[in-house]
């Protein structure tokens, strides 16, 4: 975690996206600059107009003055990428991973919290039973890219994509969700998630290193769950986690279903971080652009505000993040009907509203 910069702006670079992403975006500035004014933190913002549109306009996904922009800044909060007229993937991969890659965002940090009031479809389960984190390793896996076609077209086609886990790569996530569990102090439990009986070499390596690495944090329980059997434990007994770390792929997959013990796609926030001293990191909602509800004041921006709340709390600002947890507890607790887009008894602006009088 970065330390607050004394005194200085903290650097925001804002890239709205697609669909419903500056919407939700706009509310996540508000509330950070109703949040900051309450606890001294000034800004210095500004807006990047990535995404579709810009794509279909001009060709350009991610122009390299702009990226090296986005290096200046101090943090990144983003809406969504992915535009009806743009085939699936470009935009993901061009923008989001890229960005993922280049900054070195190597943590992909997702709570996992129920809120007061959201409904969850896990009967019997309250707030006090679904409260846990993922760290997924956000660099590395399927995801780097790897892989070929041979015969493409023919019967005898031959498609291979390449998982990749280097020690480096794996090492310093380990070491990451270590320090985030005893910091976090909670069960003092950290769950490895692999799939150690079939990835016979890559995840032997996560498994020695989670080993390894272990030893310097004896007051850590060190546990470990095939992935299968997370997905049914997650659903079942949620209560028993504290802290999963987990590959790139892995951690894609769970955190989706994890998103939806905690309310869905409306609530659900990360971060991607990379915790180098001057290291840019990103906070965004999970959910997509929605691009259906789009100006519409009808999406929910609880985790867009979400994101930013993580933003602060990852650059150091802890009571203002805590702050502002605290006001969208009061809010989806004690305003809010549903998290569902059109749903929620509010616009998304009066969301926004709602949160910010809550910060007290
Ligand atoms: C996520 C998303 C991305 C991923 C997609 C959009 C490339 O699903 O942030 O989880 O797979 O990482
Ligand atoms: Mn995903």
């Amino acid at each position: 975690m970065a330390e607050a910069k004394k005194g200085k702006a903290l650097k925001i670079a804002v890239i709205g996206g697609d669909g419903t992403g500056p919407e939700v975006t706009a509310e996540a500035v508000k509330v950070l600059k109703a949040v900051g004014r309450l606890e001294g933190i000034s800004y210095e913002m500004k807006d990047f107009d990535l995404g579709g549109e810009r794509y279909l306009k001009t060709g350009e996904i991610l122009p390299d003055p702009v990226f090296n922009e986005l290096k200046t800044f101090d943090a990144i909060l983003l809406g969504a990428v992915g535009h009806p007229d743009v085939a699936p993937g470009i935009l993901e991969k061009g923008l989001l991973l890229e960005l993922r890659f280049r900054l070195d965002q190597y943590i992909n940090l997702r709570p996992v919290k129920l809120y007061p009031g959201v409904e969850t479809p896990l009967a019997g389960k309250g707030p006090d039973d679904i409260d846990f984190v993922v760290v997924r390793e956000n660099t590395e896996d399927m995801y780097v890219g790897m892989g070929g076609f041979l015969r493409k077209g023919t019967a005898d086609e031959v498609a291979m994509q390449t998982a990749i886990y280097t020690r480096k790569g794996c090492e310093r996530c380990i070491r990451w969700a270590f320090e985030y569990t005893k910091k976090r102090n909670r069960r003092k439990r950290l769950t490895l998630v692999a799939k150690t009986n079939v990835l016979t070499y890559g995840h032997d390596l996560w498994w020695r290193t989670f080993q390894e690495v272990g030893k310097e944090y004896p007051d850590i329980e060190k546990d470990y769950n095939h992935v299968d059997a997370c997905c049914m434990w997650m659903v079942k007994n949620p209560e028993y986690y504290d802290v999963i770390v987990t590959t790139n792929m892995f951690g894609d997959i769970i955190t989706d279903l994890a998103a939806i013990l905690q309310g869905g796609m409306g609530v659900a926030a990360g971060g991607n971080i990379n915790p180098a001293p001057g290291g840019v990191s990103m906070f965004e909602p999970m959910g997509g652009s929605a691009p259906k509800y789009t100006g519409k004041n009808m999406i929910n921006p609880i985790a867009a505000i979400g994101a930013a709340a993580l933003l602060l709390e990852q650059s150091g600002y802890e009571a203002a993040a805590a702050r502002v947890f605290k006001a969208i507890q009061v809010v989806t607790g004690t305003k809010m009907k549903s998290q569902a887009a059109g749903k929620m008894g509010y616009g998304t602006t009066e969301i926004g509203d709602l949160v910010c009088e809550a910060l007290g």
